[in-house]
């Protein structure tokens, strides 16, 4: 689609250009998949038009794709995302397939930091046998979250909770994951405008004289939560992940561990509750 390149290719480049024109019209304007790869003459009649005109005047200004689109694919499922959720990212889908890999019966889950609810929704849609709970602080990111369970067929319970706040809930879980914010506000110089200036600060960043603040906040909290031999898994910075080892190992948990994604980075970290 000539139209789509002229516009963003000051945006994106080549195979990135590429995957945007081709979501825009399969999805935004509904182009039948074979009609785009055949590349067969379109009909544009005014309402795609103005569809189009629409979502390039967002993109070109570097909205995110998705939320331009309103949607994001995440674990072979889908999500509703815009302005105010942060959008689900495929290593966070390795921490899910880390759960899932190691979760058998009837488990209790609480996910925490939940955003569109990405991960919860896709462990109780991938293990109906669980019971999943989504926790967070934001009112916009809860009424996705609950958008998106509805969406995808599942039954999770969302809750606003500031994890930070000393009044959690008495609950108990068998898993308890997080995908917390963990950007040091030194990093905001290496991260993408798009990301940067669309979405929220609140899902991202943390001081930098305390980048591991949520991390200690929520294995505190599992230790009071978990049941015995329960598990926690968190997504993390790579940059911090031995000083975050230590501080899961001084608090008590074994067979702590950590793991790489799929670039090679350590992305992920697990541990183990007392009996
Ligand atoms: C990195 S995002 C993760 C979102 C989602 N779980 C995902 O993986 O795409 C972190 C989430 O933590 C939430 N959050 C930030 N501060 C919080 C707090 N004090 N208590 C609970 N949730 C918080 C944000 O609103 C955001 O949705």
């Amino acid at each position: 689609m000539k139209k789509i390149g002229q516009a963003l290719s000051a945006v994106y480049d080549g195979q990135e250009l590429e995957s945007v024109s081709r979501a825009l019209c399969l999805e935004l304007l509904d182009i039948d998949k074979a009609d785009f790869y055949t590349k067969a003459k379109l009909s544009f009649d005014s309402d795609r038009d103005s569809r189009l005109d629409a979502a390039l005047k967002r993109l070109e200004k570097g909205e995110p794709l998705q939320y331009v689109l309103g949607n994001a694919p995440f674990c072979g499922l889908n999500f509703k995302v815009g302005p105010g959720v942060l959008v689900p990212r495929p290593e966070t889908g390795e921490l899910v397939s880390w759960v899932i890999s190691e979760t058998s019966g009837p488990a209790g889950i609480l996910d925490i930091g939940t955003g569109s609810g990405c991960i919860a929704v896709t462990l109780a849609s991938k293990m109906p046998q669980c019971t999943v709970k989504g926790w967070d602080i934001s009112d916009e990111a809860l009424s996705y979250a609950r958008s998106n369970s509805e969406l995808n067929g599942t039954d999770v319970v969302f809750e606003k909770h500031d994890v930070l706040a000393s009044d959690l809930p008495e609950a108990r879980f068998d898993v308890i994951v997080s995908n917390p914010p963990y950007i040091i506000e030194k990093e905001k110089s290496d991260i993408d405008r798009t990301v940067l200036d669309y979405e929220p600060a609140l899902a991202l960043f943390v001081p930098d004289n305390d980048p591991l603040l949520f991390y200690r906040a929520i294995a505190m909290f599992g230790k009071r939560a978990l049941k015995p031999c329960g598990s926690l898994y968190f997504e993390i910075n790579p940059m911090f992940a031995g000083q975050l080892q230590l501080l899961l190992e001084r608090s008590g948990y074994h067979n702590v561990t950590l793991r790489r994604d799929i670039f090679g980075k350590l992305r992920m970290i697990k541990a183990t509750a007392n009996e």
